[in-house]
């Protein structure tokens, strides 16, 4: 996500602004800015498309910018291009407030149609500008800066880290956190909020994360800290004694671990803006249901791991839709000159948006004159712009090139397009529908209980590093899960590893196992519980060692077949890759840390691959 830095003290608040927001870079960002209370009471705001650099010689490294009390940001795109007028801090119309966000505000649209009724005007595209106009009408009723804070945090919905200036109130910075991570940080007659504790290691050790709900009023000689409630609160301090490189990953080995218990507040960012009253809705996609009901053909279009999620997407887009899905990869699409026409909506996926050959893909399906989807993590990527819809995945920034929540994002993505789609041709039965909405709120608590399991699997990954070949074997979603589940432990550990279709087992692969084969048995599509168990079998009459993955609720019948049984939540068909992919990924993880392997980093490969 962006990066937030504020400071009250009696230094100049400009150059620490910007220090503590380079040390936010490692995440990423698009644009950044500052925002700083002058001598005069006036808010001096600096903006910059681009790197720091760009800010840091236009204010001569906040030299030329004055003032003890700031806010600055860091912005990665959601809403809106990344541009300098898109670029936090925002203010509101009349100079009043400065505003910097982390998160969503699912419903700025409802909001920015009133303000503009009441005259407002606005800049930018940004969800967030919403909320710095919203503060000045309301501190125009009231002209109180907290009573102002809490009535927004009641007009919104969504998540949010802010850090909040008015030039009324030259002495204090408001910070608020739902849903996304914001800490205060302690010094001597100075006080920090910092949405990591990267950017503060310099200057304090000392901080208060805080929780949902929670805001806090900070001066340079005091912080006063409030419940959801806004009743004043006492909380302990923490002292942190990471050094940069392990605050930089929250306290986590590498980045990716990180980014993989990141999934569930990713799920939590990808989900709620599409629910509405229990039903799924893409309030910003132009594609109309009667150009849905039209298309005679689907198709999926990715690489790699995007290209794992189509895998999926074709099988439950085809048993919700009742249609034809076609899934390729962009390298072969691009190629094989593909039949699609007016008729064929064709879904692109890719977490960087700047694949080439998905890119290339895109271009060819446009001539042919398909109508395309994009399901992208950047915002203003190339995919994204080249598209005629965009679905955005909201996972943030992901660092390690071996992606986690970016995957698990984008599938979450294909299953709420399969409800939308679905119920536009009448093809999904009302108690299914209402069913898995339930199920999709849950996932990403259903996910935090597998993760809290991640000790089994570090143990098991110690005992089984050193197979030379693994094989995941698994019929229909579990085939497809196996795909990426094969796809992280090879490309991070090195191990040469292949998914097969179980029913594929005695066209070849049966001749490869032999004592002592690691065979990772995925078994978790209740439908098909009895022929995975057939196939482990199979296998184990050959020799080989399995590992089997289930639900809960079958857990003790496949212990009639298997010793060794990981377990995840039980839920609707279509959600169980989203949670069978967690032990997966973190097999994956703890084999290659026991191997020694780079594992953000793994040899020859790149995050983006945007060369043919
Ligand atoms: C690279 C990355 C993979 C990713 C693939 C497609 O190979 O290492 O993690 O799945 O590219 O990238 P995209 O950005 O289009 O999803």
């Amino acid at each position: 996500m962006c990066g937030i830095v504020g400071f009250v003290g009696q230094k100049q608040a400009a150059p620490i602004l910007l220090d503590g927001l380079s040390r936010l870079e490692y995440r990423g960002y698009d644009s950044a800015g500052i925002a700083v209370i002058t001598p005069e009471h006036t808010i001096d705001l600096r903006k910059a498309e681009g790197r720091l650099k760009v800010l840091n010689d236009m204010t001569d490294g906040g030299n030329n910018v004055h003032g003890c009390i700031g806010i600055g940001h860091t912005r990665w795109a959601t809403h809106g291009v990344p541009n300098s007028t898109n670029s936090h801090p925002h203010m509101s119309e009349g100079g009043k407030f400065a505003v910097i966000h982390n998160g969503i505000v699912e419903n700025y649209i409802e909001i920015k149609d009133f303000l503009i009724k009441q005259g407002v005007h606005f800049q930018s595209e940004t969800d967030t500008e919403v909320i710095a106009q919203l503060l000045e009408f309301y501190y125009n009723e009231c002209h109180d800066f907290f009573e102002s804070v809490g009535r927004v945090l009641r007009r919104i919905r969504g998540a949010y880290a802010l850090g909040i200036l008015c030039a009324d109130c030259t002495d204090r910075i408001i910070a608020v956190r739902k849903d996304t991570p914001l800490l205060l940080g302690f010094g001597e007659g100075e006080n920090y909020i910092a949405s990591d504790v990267t950017a503060l290691l310099p200057y304090t050790r000392d901080v208060v994360y805080m929780d949902d709900g929670e805001m806090a009023i900070l001066t340079k000689d005091s912080v006063q800290i409030f419940d959801a409630m806004q009743q004043p609160i006492e909380k302990a301090h923490q002292h942190i004694d990471w050094d940069l490189s392990a605050a930089e990953k929250g306290g986590y080995p590498h980045f990716m671990l990180k980014e993989i218990f990141e999934q569930p507040d990713a799920l939590r960012h990808a989900i709620s803006p599409h629910l509405r009253d229990d039903r799924v809705v893409f309030d910003d996609m132009k594609l109309k249901p009667e150009q849905i009901k039209d298309f005679t053909r689907l198709v999926i279009v990715a690489c790699g791991s995007s290209y794992h999620v189509g895998v999926l997407g074709k099988y439950t887009l085809e048993r919700t839709l009742r249609r034809s899905v076609e899934v390729q990869l962009a390298s072969e699409f691009r190629y094989c000159d593909p039949i699609v026409d007016d008729k064929t909506l064709v879904i692109f996926i890719s977490q960087s948006g700047e694949t080439l050959d998905t890119m290339e893909a895109l271009k060819e399906a446009k001539k042919r004159g398909a109508y395309t989807l994009s399901i992208v993590n950047v915002v203003g990527s190339s995919i994204a712009r080249g598209s005629d819809d965009v679905i955005y995945t909201w996972a943030g920034p992901e660092i390690a090139v071996a992606t986690t929540k970016a995957y698990s994002t984008q599938l979450a993505v294909v299953n709420m397009l399969a409800l939308v789609f679905g119920e536009v041709l009448g093809t999904i039965d009302p108690t299914e529908y209402a069913q898995t909405v339930s199920e999709l709120k849950k996932l990403p608590e259903k996910m935090e209980s597998v993760l809290s399991h991640h000790e089994d699997i570090q143990k098991y990954a110690a005992q089984h590093f050193n197979h030379n070949s693994v094989f995941f074997i698994g019929r229909n979603l579990d085939y497809a899960l196996g795909l990426e589940g094969s796809l992280k432990l090879k490309e991070i550990s090195y191990i040469h590893s292949e998914a097969y279709a179980s029913g594929e087992l005695k066209h070849g692969t049966i001749s490869l196992m032999e004592e002592g084969t690691l065979v990772i048995a995925l078994g978790t599509y209740g439908k098909l519980f009895e022929k995975a168990q057939s196939n482990i079998v199979e296998v184990k009459a050959r020799g080989a060692e399995v590992l089997a993955l289930t639900t809960e609720s079958r857990r003790e019948e496949m212990r009639k077949t298997v010793s060794t049984v990981l377990t995840i939540p039980d839920t609707v068909d279509m959600l169980l890759p989203n949670l069978g992919v967690v032990p997966l990924q973190l097999l994956a993880y703890y084999v290659a840390l026991q191997r020694g392997c780079d594992i953000d980093k793994p040899r020859n490969l790149a995050k983006s691959v945007t060369v043919e």
